[in-house]
């Protein structure tokens, strides 16, 4: 038995969250009674040319290093559904199409989950951080290298709401407003504050939240932008920062394995005891 798995058997809330990046792809084991990692991240680059093929060793690799047999899930920059991955705005077009069900999962030693890697931040604070408690819609917007959009309802996700793409100006908004515009337009905190500014206000106008959440790669400085922004709504920082997708993508995977669990015990006629076994 490794550690992880020693682990896995005496805390049966762990659950492992990879997340896939553009630049790096990174792991982590998570207390789902907490929110919090257990023990430290495991980060490998992206390889060049960032293809399926190459990417999901990644990630297998990624897996294999915590050695882990209970419940994983797993962040990917683009639209999921059932397993499989519908867009890939800044991966490699060859993504599109790829079921990560059957060519990561077959590989994994416990059963896994495939997200939108906004969605899993955006559960991730819902659950645990800025979020937490909240009713009504909140909205997690997490500007990086685009910009990812999770949509919440009392807690319960939306899946794959892709609002960074909206149309302003006659060019898709993320285009303009997401952090990695201010590196490559060579522009100021301000002009960039002043773009996302005018992408919150197209946002709010369009789906009203109660609150938005602000993550991503920015929400490590916000001394450097928060001045800027005036939307309506009112707004916080994202509260888990680097760690949001890995702790999310784990959440998804840890609740999904409790249901599955309640129902084959509602099918058997018990009670729920969801435990690592099960
Ligand atoms: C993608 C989203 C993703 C976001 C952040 C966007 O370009 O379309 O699906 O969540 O980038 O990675």
């Amino acid at each position: 038995m490794t550690s992880a798995d020693q682990q896995a058997s005496e805390n049966p809330n762990l659950a492992l969250g990879i997340d896939i990046g553009g630049t790096g792809t990174k792991g982590g084991l998570v207390d789902l009674t907490t929110g919090s990692l257990v023990g430290k991240r495991f980060r490998l680059d992206t390889p060049q040319p960032a293809t399926p093929e190459n990417m999901i060793e990644v990630v297998v690799q990624v897996a294999d290093h915590f050695a882990f047999d209970g419940p994983t899930g797993v962040a990917y920059p683009g639209v999921v559904l059932d397993g499989v991955t519908r867009t890939a705005a800044n991966l490699d077009k060859s993504w599109i199409g790829t079921s990560l069900a059957d060519r990561v999962g077959t590989r994994l030693r416990g059963p896994s989950v495939y997200l939108n890697d906004a969605d899993a931040a955006g559960l991730a604070e819902a659950h645990y951080g800025a979020g937490r408690g909240v009713q009504g819609v909140v909205v997690v917007v997490t500007f990086g290298t685009g910009i990812g959009i999770a949509m919440i309802n009392n807690g319960e996700l939306v899946a794959n709401s892709e609002l960074g793409h909206l149309e302003l100006d006659g060019k898709d908004a993320e285009k303009g407003a997401a952090a990695s515009a201010r590196e490559r337009d060579g522009i100021s905190w301000k002009e960039w504050g002043a773009r996302a500014d005018r992408y919150l206000k197209t946002l709010e106008n369009l789906v009203w939240p109660k609150l938005f959440i602000l993550g991503g790669g920015i929400s490590k400085n916000p001394e450097k932008w928060v001045q800027y922004l005036s939307p309506r709504t009112p707004f916080k920082v994202a509260e888990l920062i680097n760690n949001a997708g890995i702790v999310g993508a784990a959440d998804a995977a840890w609740m999904e394995h409790r249901a599955s669990a309640r129902q084959l015990v509602e099918h058997r006629g018990g009670n729920l005891a969801v435990t690592a076994e099960d």
